[in-house]
């Protein structure tokens, strides 16, 4: 029997009451949702708007649901309508009558978004670790790796020479950003909705700020009608994690490309592919194509709540139910991505001398050779013009520029001399790029310490 059956002729449709039914989602929440009730009741009991009696039989009822719950003896009914009043019920079944003054001066809007608050704010304590986890790896990968010559791209072109460890340091930073992105939306959503009941509040005389400190929040939310229609909170955490998913994607991405015969630059480890059930050679970059695929799972989730929330007013609406199964899968998709791609960062094998023998053999120091000849007093612009004749002919004799002789160079210009073959020797190259933030190995080192400070 529904809660509010007195006030109905007819109990519900059994097609709408399974519409209607959150909790095979929400029971996700049992514990934050006990939580919040331990902590509403003691400020009923604190503020005498309930008898300390029934205060303390409340609090020990929830605190048994609890624990019965965790050690499985009580099984969660998916029969209930939601979490909320699954708790409720069985607490009365546990303790009788003072059970039914829980939810005074309480409604389920401001209890739901209480809960999904408290659920995705531990929820986002691990996301940290985990970022911080695959941060890590990353930067013991790019230290063995300072000195791994590799062709950077741009437009997938072979563009100028870089280094592993400055490739993978790129993805640090990104990572990074996400961290504090995710940070934000955390310190933003730590606002306790509790009190604020249907929307307007209530006539009894609760402290507000009592709760809100019990839970862990930095204060009470300051309008009850926001605070229980609010949901930007779970965008913004939804867009933290797309954004975050974005970038793991793209260096699964790259993980796929290097991995590829054609590149070679990599290895994954047997553990993170799988074979194929007719092709004996193949090895196939399974989890990072999963991670590029879940990227997608989680961006159409973002975007489909965006849609529900667009046209609905003030205050609580039932489409708002929504909500929690997408960040709940959102939360779920990065925490494992998150493993999965520390998992494979921390046993690939780097194949240095493929990458070096790329980078060696594309015309990466071009831009160098312009360099050397803009050095010698020749004006950038032309000095770029004799380079591009230069790499024209050079290719046309399918000849890398090291193997072209002095007499070849002096033709296109009398500025070129014997040192020039050590000028465009890729760790010559590498070396003379020691602007902060580029790719000569002691300023990545740099870099690296600069990133391990942020981390912390
Ligand atoms: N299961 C509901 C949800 O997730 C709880 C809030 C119900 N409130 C209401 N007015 N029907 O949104």
């Amino acid at each position: 029997m529904a809660v509010w059956s007195k006030r109905f002729s007819k109990e519900l449709d059994d097609i709408a009451r399974e519409y209607n039914s959150s909790i095979k989602v929400d029971h996700l929440m049992y514990r934050e949702d006990i939580t919040g009730s331990i902590a509403h009741t003691e400020m009923l009991g604190e503020k005498n708007i309930i008898s300390e009696d029934d205060a303390e039989k409340i609090v020990n009822g929830l605190r048994s649901i609890l624990s019965d719950i965790e050690s499985g003896e009580l099984e969660i009914d998916m029969n209930a309508e939601d979490i909320h009043f699954f708790v409720e019920k069985e607490l009365t079944k546990r303790i009788g009558d003072a059970g039914k003054r829980m939810h005074t001066a309480r409604s389920r809007n401001d209890q739901v978004v209480t809960d999904l608050r408290l659920y995705i704010r531990n929820k986002l304590d691990e996301l940290l670790e985990d970022i911080r986890a695959l941060s890590k790896s990353l930067i013991a990968l790019s230290k063995e790796n300072l000195d791994s010559i590799m062709p950077g791209y741009t437009h997938l072109q072979a563009a100028q020479p870089v280094t592993f460890a400055h490739h993978l340091m790129a993805y640090v930073q990104m990572l990074i950003r996400d961290k504090g992105r995710l940070e934000d939306a955390r310190k933003r959503l730590n606002e306790c909705p509790l009190g604020s009941c249907a929307l307007a509040t209530t006539v009894y005389d609760i402290d507000r700020f009592m709760t809100a400190k019990k839970l862990g929040f930095d204060r009470p939310t300051r309008n009850s009608m926001d605070a229980v229609s609010d949901r930007d909170f779970v965008l913004e955490v939804e867009f933290a994690i797309s954004m975050t998913m974005i970038h793991l994607s793209r260096l699964s991405e790259e993980m796929i490309i290097w991995s590829s015969q054609e590149f070679g630059f990599i290895e994954l480890d047997d553990s993170f592919t799988t074979g194929s059930s007719i092709m004996p050679q193949k090895k196939n970059p399974d989890m990072a194509e999963l991670t590029r695929g879940k990227t997608g799972t989680v961006i159409g989730i973002l975007s489909g709540m965006l849609v529900t929330m667009k046209g609905l007013p003030l205050a609580y609406n039932k489409d708002m139910q929504e909500d929690k199964k997408g960040i709940f899968e959102c939360i779920d998709i990065l925490s494992k991505s998150l493993k999965v791609m520390k998992g494979m960062i921390d046993t690939l094998s780097v194949k240095k001398e493929t990458m070096l023998h790329k980078a060696n053999h594309g015309y990466l120091v071009a831009t160098d050779l312009a360099d050397y000849l803009a050095e010698r007093g020749i004006p950038f612009r032309d000095a770029y013009n004799i380079i591009g004749a230069i790499i024209k002919e050079a290719s046309e004799k399918k000849s890398d520029l090291t193997d072209l002789p002095m007499d070849f160079y002096k033709k296109y210009s009398d500025k070129f001399d014997e040192d020039l073959y050590q000028y465009i020797k890729l760790e010559n190259s590498l070396n003379r790029r020691k602007v902060y933030g580029g790719p000569a190995p002691e300023t990545v080192l740099k870099q690296i310490e600069d990133t391990e400070k942020a981390l912390e």
